[in-house]
């Protein structure tokens, strides 16, 4: 026997006739019609038994009080009962007493069908019979509805809605029939292939339950990614496969040297004013620059060394000691370039950093004071623009973006520059995707580096990637205090479109 008593029953029904619905089981049974729709679907989900079809059917029902006029009448009925025949009627309190509350109703009710009529008498009133005999037309009308045997007429339908005697439902219901597996004992079918199953060849014979591929899978007790964070692994991959290395980007707070001079950024350039860049008081300077470093830096700024005519005005110390909190992540490019010069023998390098970075923004929908960025650096002897052309098509078609463009741009630390565009199948536009370039020589050569390595470089923030992926247009919801953790929670892994 089945666990649930209902679906045998069903199943014996069936077996004796050719069709039957669900509701009409319910009634015949007094059972409660969503459970019988139960017992039908797990028939359903046990293989090929019966025959399904749903339907609907707007159902007149009468409400307590509509069953309560067909058992005792109408209000205006039991009014007109209560006021005695003949001339002499009731007076108004009394009959107000003996109908209850009720009575009013039944009172306006029974004027208006013609059947008494209220007078004046004294302070009161006297209520009087203008009929010796009445039919109760509601009550039977009811009586029909209730037995299936009329249909009413728009009006009547409306009247006796208002007056909350009647309601009209939407059923949902099963129509049932006998389908080609039909059999009115379930076998509970089989979830494990077992290896005695195999072994004694049982297995041919044995009905297996099939897999419910729409089931959702048990959530994962685990912690879980926010979305900038599975596309930076995404990004950390590809890079790796692309066979760069990790750059150490554990420094937030940074010196204007490396942050800025070490770029060759101008002393003077309005990147480097507070309004941009968010100074540190405390400590507002560093102390450790490498002397040889400086110096050489000093005199490529100022001009007359590495073939440049530099900048031509005096460069301070002072405010290469100034701390801020990294603009950007090429401080950290700077950091490992130089480190490479200092080495007796240059080694081609390929390197990557994917962090934090920050900017005194004004903030809206794409823009806050923090963000990431994803870097990438290469330098080697003999590489040039194409090189620098190349490796963006590489990487990006890594990531799904296809369709390319470059636009001459400006940093004050690369030339050729250039601004990246991919064309963005989604929105059917070209979008700026990155910031590209090949590293000045007086940018390197102060560095050590040989003068025939050249080093190409380009930059592009993890949010903007992000927000595309997951379909956010402000970063206040991935980002920030208004972020809702349960997002986090739910959203996908992430996967680039990979070649
Ligand atoms: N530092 C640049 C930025 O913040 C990105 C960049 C990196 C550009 C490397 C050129 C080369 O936008």
């Amino acid at each position: 026997m089945a666990a649930n008593p209902l679906i045998d029953k069903v199943l014996e029904y069936l077996s004796h006739t050719e069709t039957v619905d669900t509701l009409q089981l319910a009634t015949e049974w007094e059972e409660d019609h969503q459970r019988i729709v139960g017992a039908v679907k797990s028939i359903q989900s046990s293989g090929d038994i019966i025959e399904v079809e749903q339907r609907s059917e707007v159902r007149t029902e009468l409400t307590l009080e509509g069953r309560e006029f067909v058992s005792k009448g109408s209000h205006e009925a039991i009014l007109f009962a209560a006021v005695p025949s003949g001339g002499e009627g009731i007076l108004l309190p009394d009959l107000m007493k003996i109908t209850g509350p009720n009575g009013k109703i039944g009172m306006s009710k029974a004027m208006q069908a013609g059947w008494i009529k209220s007078v004046k008498e004294g302070n009161s009133n006297r209520v009087v019979r203008l009929k010796e005999s009445i039919e109760d037309k509601v009550q039977e009308t009811l009586r029909n509805v209730a037995a299936g045997t009329t249909e009413l007429d728009k009006a009547t339908m409306a009247e006796y809605k208002k007056r909350k005697l009647l309601v009209q439902n939407t059923v949902v219901f099963m129509v049932l029939r006998k389908a080609r597996g039909f059999t009115t004992v379930i076998e509970k079918p089989e979830t494990d292939l077992t290896p005695e199953m195999i072994a004694s060849g049982d297995w041919k014979t044995k009905n297996f339950k099939a897999y419910n591929f729409d089931a959702l899978g048990t959530p994962i007790p685990a912690g879980h990614l926010h979305p900038l964070m599975k596309v930076r692994s995404e990004f950390r991959s590809v890079l790796f496969e692309m066979g760069f290395s990790e750059m150490p980007t554990n420094r937030f707070v940074e010196s204007s040297f490396w942050n800025f001079d070490a770029l060759f950024v101008p002393q003077k350039h309005p990147a480097r004013d507070a309004q941009d860049t968010f100074f540190v008081s405390q400590p507002s300077t560093c102390n450790s620059i490498p002397e040889d470093y400086m110096n050489r830096v000093k005199a490529a700024h100022e001009g007359g060394s590495y073939g440049s005519s530099g900048y031509g005005s005096n460069w301070k110390k002072e405010e290469a000691l100034k701390n801020v909190m990294r603009t950007h992540t090429t401080a950290v490019s700077a950091r490992m370039l130089y480190e490479i010069g200092q080495k007796k023998e240059f080694v081609p390098t390929k390197l990557f950093s994917i962090d934090r970075v920050f900017r005194n923004e004004t903030l809206d929908a794409t823009h806050l004071a923090e963000f990431h960025q994803v870097e990438g650096v290469v330098a080697d002897k003999g590489i040039n623009l194409g090189h620098l052309i190349g490796i963006m098509k590489e990487f990006f078609s890594r990531l799904g973006i296809k369709k390319l463009r470059f636009k001459p741009a400006y940093n004050p630390y690369t030339e050729p520059s250039m601004e990246v565009f991919a064309y963005h199948e989604g929105l059917k536009k070209w979008v700026e995707v990155g910031n590209s370039g090949m590293f000045r020589p007086e940018m390197l050569l102060p560095m050590g580096l040989p003068e025939d390595v050249r080093v190409i470089a380009w930059g592009l923030s993890l949010e903007r990637p992000t927000m595309i992926r997951y379909g956010y247009d402000n970063i206040r919801d991935l980002v920030g205090p208004k972020v809702d953790l349960g997002m986090v929670y739910k959203s996908p892994i992430c996967r680039l479109d990979k070649q």
